[in-house]
């Protein structure tokens, strides 16, 4: 069987999970796989899961376990088939301590296994100018603090079920974009070391 790696991106809303991937795609042979993104083609082409989750998308919840787990297991289970791909870098999953435990059995299910998990850390402030200056349909102020809120029930919980594996790395994300991804570049040195 292939192995695959995974690369999991966690952070608030607008801490540069998703401008990262980008760039770590570019130079890894990994896909990126945002399930944000997913959610609003979903939506925007109105099919079955785009009519489930587009009530919390819209309102800054997150959508149900279930659906999520469902997309990514399905999605890992068919990528696991391509022979030309290295890895996937996860960005905006697990959000949830159900998400990560589902996540861990499948990977090992699969034999296959987490490189690192990087937590971008940036501060309040940061988030909000940012988030201003971009204007996704999540991104009026009212949203930005409900999707905030629920980044620290929900989510912030896995800094430590993944500190607890010895798998997280924090890395400072009020930096440049360029400071960011230099710094992810040296973690996953050290990594291969
Ligand atoms: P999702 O799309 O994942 O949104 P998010 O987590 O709120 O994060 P963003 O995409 O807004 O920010 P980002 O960290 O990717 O930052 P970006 O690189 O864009 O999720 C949306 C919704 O989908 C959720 O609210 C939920 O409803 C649902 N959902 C998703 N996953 C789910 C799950 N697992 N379970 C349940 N529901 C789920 O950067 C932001 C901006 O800053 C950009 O304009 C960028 O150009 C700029 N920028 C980036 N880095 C820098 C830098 N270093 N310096 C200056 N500017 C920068
Ligand atoms: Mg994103």
């Amino acid at each position: 069987m292939k192995s695959l790696e995974f690369l999991i991106f966690l952070g608030p809303p607008g801490s540069g999970k998703g401008t990262q991937a980008e760039i770590l795609t570019n130079k890894l042979n990994f896909i990126h796989l945002s399930i944000g993104d997913l959610l609003r083609e979903n939506i925007v082409n109105n099919t079955e899961l785009g009519k489930l989750a587009s009530k919390y998308v819209k309102s800054g919840e997150l959508v149900p376990d279930e659906l999520i787990i469902d997309l990514m297991d399905s999605f890992i289970t068919e990528l696991k088939n391509e022979s030309n791909v290295s890895g996937i870098i996860l960005d905006g999953f697990p959000r949830t301590i159900n998400q990560a435990t589902a996540l861990e059995n499948k990977i090992k299910q699969l034999n296959v296994n987490i490189k690192a998990v990087l937590n971008l850390d940036i501060s309040d402030q940061e988030i909000l100018n940012r988030l201003a200056g971009r204007g996704r349909e999540d991104d009026k102020p009212e949203l930005i603090k409900n999707r905030l809120k629920v980044y620290r029930n929900q989510t912030e919980p896995l800094l430590e079920f993944y500190k607890e594996r010895s798998l997280l790395d924090t890395i400072d994300g009020d930096q440049s974009e360029s400071d960011v991804s230099n710094a992810i570049f040296n973690i996953l040195k050290a990594e291969v070391a």
